[in-house]
Parts: structure tokens; sequence; C-alpha cells
């Protein structure tokens, strides 16, 4: 990464959350955020990506889940809302008629994927709710899965499209093995980016953020504490809250994003211990991230 030139680093775009909130903001103005995700078995991806996207200043945050998991995913916190969706066999009505107008009244950021789970319809609900929706999107885990098989339809020109892939799921994007995408993670991620119109977030140690424009900036913060499951849903309820927030600067409102849950994960490692923290813990320290001044 370092012989590579015209990089720069994520923690420059966090003046955009330094900013004071004017005194007469209301929730309004920060954005709603649908977190769509989940299923039995994994409730807990879509409530730490809600739970992040309501502590990292979303105005309003609704989680999208199957019925049989809406009872614990609505535990995560009491300022969450959600939009409770039918399951299996009828996961695709829910994209139709009057329930879909339901599900996006109001919606001004879409992420899809955590814990969302790869049977039966899921990947073509991933698919259909992005193609049929037009707010800014970010595609994490499972959705990112869903694309795999199609990544032709990945198409960020004329709308916002953050994809979050840790190497794994960028291996199965790009058809190569995880080797080969550790081997030019620079190189990759900026074709990818440039290829399909989108942000692409590369996961793992120095997180690379490649911009439409081919630009990409290296993430400096973050540790081994975040090698724990997790932590990669927090980071996508941080940057779809971000991107509520900063509709009109995508690129600094993503970069901050990714600099925020490194620079909150490397506050939990010290006040805890690396082995110790938890993803949630780094969601308590997003406070601390947010105040610190470089
Ligand atoms: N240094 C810095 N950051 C790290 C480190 C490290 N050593 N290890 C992990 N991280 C950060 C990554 O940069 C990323 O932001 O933690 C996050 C991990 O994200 P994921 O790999 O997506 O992990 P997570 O989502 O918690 O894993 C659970 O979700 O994506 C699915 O199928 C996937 O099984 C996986 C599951
Ligand atoms: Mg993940």
């Amino acid at each position: 990464v370092q012989s590579e030139t015209g990089l720069t680093w994520t923690g420059s775009s966090k003046t955009l959350a330094e900013k004071p909130r004017g005194m007469n903001s209301n929730k309004g103005k920060f954005g709603h955020v649908l977190v769509v995700g989940g299923s039995w078995g994994k409730a807990g991806a879509p409530s730490m990506a809600s739970l992040a996207g309501l502590r990292a200043g979303a105005g309003l945050v609704t989680a999208g889940v199957v019925e049989s998991i809406v009872g614990i995913v609505a535990g995560v916190a009491p300022e969450l809302m959600i939009s409770p969706l039918m399951e299996k066999t009828k996961l695709l009505a829910n994209l139709e008629g009057k329930k879909f107008e339901r599900l996006m009244k109001g919606i001004t950021v879409l992420a899809v994927g955590p814990g969302l789970g790869t049977d039966g319809d899921a990947p073509e609900f991933a698919r259909q709710l992005v193609a049929k929706t037009t707010v800014p999107v970010v595609i994490d885990a499972d959705g990112l899965n869903a694309f795999a098989e199609k990544t032709e339809l990945l198409k960020g020109a004329g709308r916002t499209m953050v994809l979050t892939p840790h190497p794994g799921e960028m291996a199965r994007l790009a058809g190569m093995t995880v080797k080969e995408v550790e081997a030019d993670r620079v190189g990759l991620a900026r074709r990818f980016a440039t290829e399909h119109g989108v942000t692409l977030v590369l996961k793992g140690w120095r997180t690379l953020v490649a911009h439409p424009d081919g630009s990409v900036a290296v993430n400096t913060t973050g540790n081994p504490s975040m090698a724990k499951g997790g932590s990669g849903d927090i980071l996508t309820g941080i940057v779809a809250a971000m991107l509520a927030q900063f509709p009109d600067d995508v690129a600094r409102a993503v970069e901050a994003a990714v600099y925020l849950h490194g620079l909150a994960g490397d506050f939990a490692a010290h006040a805890m211990d690396e082995h110790t923290v938890l993803a949630t813990d780094t969601v308590i320290h997003l406070s601390d991230a947010f105040r610190y001044r470089v």
C-alpha cells in the first residue's frame, strides 16, 4: 500500500463529523435509515447495524426484519422502529404494492444484507429490493453474496451504492481467491469501484475506500480486537447513518464512517482489552471517536 501513489487517508474526511449541529436541528434533517437483514438464528446482525446507525447519528432508524425475529431485534434499543416482513415463501411479497410502499415510506438510506441468509428467496429478495429503490444503498454480507451471482446488476450510475465486503466477500464478487484479492487490494478495489460506479469499502487491516472516480483512501484506524463477529455489522450501520446525515458528500461520509468505526474500536481496545472487546463495545466508544480531534 505504501508504495502506491495517489492514495489519501480516511481521517481527512473526519471533519465532516466534527461540525456542530445547528441549534434548530430536528430529526428530519438527519435522515431515516432502513436496515433490511436478519433471519432465524441471525437476529444479532441487523440489531447491531441498527444500534450503530442510531448511535452514529441518524435521525431515525427502522429495522426491516422477518416476523420471527421482530421481538429480538426490537429489544436492542427502544429508539429503534420495526417494519415486520413476511418470511420464507412470502419474502418476495414484501416488495409488492402497498406493503412495499409502507416499507420504504420516508426512508432516505437503505442498508441491506446483515444476517439476511442465503436460503430460499433471500438472495432474490435482496437483488429486487435494491433494484426497486432509488435511495442511497449500503450492501453488506449476504446482500453482497446475493449480487456475487449477478455482479452485472451492481450499477451505481445514477444512485449512490456503497459495498462493504470483507476479503472473502470481495473474492466472491470478483470471482477470485482471497489470496488474489489480498495480493492487490488497491488495484482490485479501484478497478471494481470504477467499473461498477460504486463506492467500495474493502475491509480488513487497513480498510480501503475506493470511489467511482478511481480515488482510493486508506484507513489508519482499527485493531485486532475488531476481528470478532459483529464488527462488520456495526460498520454497516455507521456508514448508513453517515450517508443519512451527509447525503451531499458521499465520499467523505463513507470515509469518515470507516475512520470512526476503527477509532471507536481503538478506544474500546484501550479501555478494555483486545481479547475481550465485543462489537457492541465499539458502539459505546463511538462517542470518543466523534470527539477525538486529529
Ligand atoms: N484491524 C483493523 N480492523 C479490523 C481487523 C484488524 N485486525 N479485524 C477486523 N477488522 C474490522 C474490519 O475492517 C471490518 O470493518 O472489523 C470489521 C469486520 O467485518 P466483517 O469481516 O464483515 O465481520 P463480521 O460482519 O462481523 O462477520 C460476521 O458477517 O459478513 C458476514 O459472512 C460474514 O461470517 C461473517 C459475518
Ligand atoms: Mg460482515
